[in-house]
């Protein structure tokens, strides 16, 4: 790990964001600050003459920096849905003399295979699940780094880091703290996990994303969103980042019945919602709590689990244990709370 990240840092250093993300990072719509990308390349073991796919080309950055990591001998393929992407980073890497990376355009949950295998593949745009496709083109033994759902609900993706078997299935797995946009992607019909949303006054939008509510009607959700607008009561929540990203996957992988991720115009936040009480954590970008009333039992019962989770040593997301479900196209990711 410690050669990692020397190694990691080594490249950060020698790769300038300027032509790739423009003055004040202005030049491109989609990008990831430059720490959250070396933080999940510490976990990606990429060395000198190894062969990586990348998925999420933007503004280029990321393919210069495994560029570095791989060294002359080795070599990136990166790939982009969005064309002018792809042009921009592939004219950019040639004016800053990175020969050893190809840009591809295409839909990246196929993988590329004409390209393949490879020693390392990474995402940096979330599939609806591990593709198939990403370990089947990765050797055995190679690592595969991909930003999936951990539950079927908005908001709930984790960075997930898993070692690739001789058969090609995923082993080893561990899950880390991260979230890119979702793929824009026609390979897996997409799972529509909103269940009810409304325009917001003054822009933004009110959102349910609560599996309990899946196929119930409208009624029950229109319920349920009266008292999430009405919402007179609010107290302050002590906890800050990263420490809530944490709390939120713990509560993701607990099973929790009544589970809800809430947009709340600006606001993010994540609870317990019933047909007759509402209890959220705000998440983002403030922490704070929000509930019907102060007597509210989902705000009790929200209560209630983080305590549990404060009495559990409070998990990480590193701690909670991967679990997958097979699939046509790939592998549903859940996650276990710690033994
Ligand atoms: C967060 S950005 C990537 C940032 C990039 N790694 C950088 O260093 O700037 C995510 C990218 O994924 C791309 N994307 C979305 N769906 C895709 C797909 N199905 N295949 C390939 N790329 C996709 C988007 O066009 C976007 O450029």
């Amino acid at each position: 790990m410690e050669t990692e990240t020397r190694a990691v840092d080594r490249a950060v250093a020698a790769v300038s964001e300027v032509p790739y993300r423009g003055e004040n990072g202005r030049a491109v719509r989609q990008t990831t600050p430059a720490e959250v990308i070396a933080r999940h390349l510490r976990l990606f073991d990429v060395r000198p003459g190894m062969r990586v796919l990348e998925v999420g080309t933007g503004s280029g950055y990321s393919a210069a920096l495994l560029s570095e990591l791989v060294g002359p001998s080795g070599e990136v393929v990166s790939v982009d849905v969005e064309a002018s992407l792809v042009e921009r980073a592939r004219d950019v890497h040639r004016r800053t003399g990175r020969h050893n990376i190809t840009s591809v355009t295409g839909d990246g949950f196929a993988g590329h295979t004409p390209a393949a295998p490879f020693d390392r593949v990474v995402g940096w745009t979330t599939p609806p699940l591990l593709p198939r496709a990403w370990l089947e083109q990765t050797r055995p033994g190679g690592v595969v780094l991909a930003p999936v759902p951990c539950a079927p609900m908005l908001y709930s993706t984790v960075m997930l880091r898993t070692l690739v078997a001789d058969d090609h299935t995923p082993v080893d797995a561990s899950a880390h703290r991260g979230q890119y946009v979702p793929m824009r992607t026609a390979a897996v019909p997409s799972a529509g996990l909103i269940e009810a949303s409304r325009p917001r006054e003054g822009g933004g939008e009110f959102y349910l994303s609560a599996p309990w509510l899946r196929g119930r009607g409208g009624e029950l959700a229109e319920e349920v969103f009266s008292r999430l607008l009405a919402a007179p009561h609010s107290e302050p929540f002590d906890e800050k980042w990263p420490e809530v990203e944490h709390l939120k996957t713990w509560l993701m992988a607990g099973g929790v019945e009544h589970l809800s991720v809430a947009g709340i115009g600006r606001e993010t936040a994540i609870g317990i919602t019933t047909p007759d009480s509402v209890g959220l954590a705000v998440l983002f970008p403030e922490t704070r709590f929000l509930a019907d009333s102060g007597r509210s039992p989902a705000l009790a019962q929200l209560h209630a689990l983080i305590r549990r989770w404060r009495e559990a040593a409070r998990p990480r997301v590193e701690d909670l244990v991967p679990r997958f479900e097979e699939a046509a196209e790939g592998w549903r990711l859940r996650l276990a709370p710690p033994a």
